[in-house]
């Protein structure tokens, strides 16, 4: 039986699934609101509807495939009609932390190359101010230590992300730091030093980005829209 939380998660993956027409080439998010998302897309697959979709990480091509979501990627088309992807904390500026499963690097190339972002969540995602989530930094193997120590002086305490006692390795062969800033007032500012540190690939920071946000909520889905 399904939890609270993941009722939330399924009926807003479900719903994202209607803004999606025939002939769309969609990006597709990654995490556990988005596996709703697929499963939803693939019965429309079989229902006749003709879409193709990039995958922003290896488990949810994995679930694409299991569902029957044809997939394509940046060799053949370099514009999506639309991408729908999780987040870990979104503000009401629609300002996101995303990487709470480390994909944050492809999801961000995904994310960016469609022409409209759309956000599926469960209501305990919405913050006032970002920050409680500790940030995912990704970051290459060489030197983490130092891009650590780096990262600290910018006022956060970085942990190197394990997984089942391992260090966790991202798709492209990164580390991910989980750095604790407990407020993030700026975060475009923010992400920009940080990206600005040698060794880092990307945040997890996400803004100017998002167009839509769909909430699970007890009463149902909520449409927020800017
Ligand atoms: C993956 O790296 C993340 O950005 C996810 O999109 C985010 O963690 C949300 O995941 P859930 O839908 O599982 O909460």
């Amino acid at each position: 039986m399904l939890s609270d939380v993941d009722l939330k998660k399924k009926a807003v993956g479900e719903k994202a699934v209607e803004d999606i027409q025939d002939g769309m080439t969609i990006g597709l998010g990654s995490g556990s609101t988005v596996y709703w998302m697929l499963k939803r897309l693939g019965e429309k697959v079989q229902e006749g509807i003709k879409v193709s979709g990039v995958p922003s990480s290896v488990r949810t091509e994995n679930w694409a495939k299991e569902f029957g979501v044809p997939l394509t990627d940046f060799s053949e088309v370099n514009r999506l009609d639309l991408a729908i992807d999780g987040a870990d904390e979104i503000d009401p500026n629609f300002n996101l932390i995303k990487g709470g499963g480390g994909s944050l690097l492809r999801e961000k190339i995904v994310n960016q190359a469609a022409d409209r972002f759309v956000v599926v969540a469960d209501e305990s995602k919405l913050v006032e101010e970002l920050g409680a989530f500790p940030l995912p930094i990704e970051v290459v193997q060489f030197g983490w230590e130092l891009t650590a120590k780096h990262l600290e002086s910018l006022g956060c305490n970085p942990e190197l992300r394990k997984k089942d006692g391992d260090v966790f390795v991202t798709n492209n062969q990164n580390y991910i730091l989980d750095c604790q800033f407990n407020s993030i007032t700026e975060p475009e500012k923010l992400h920009e030093e940080i990206k600005s540190l040698v060794g880092v690939v990307e945040t997890g920071l996400f803004f100017n980005m998002t167009n839509q946000v769909l909430i699970g909520e007890e009463q149902g889905v909520k449409v927020l829209s800017r």
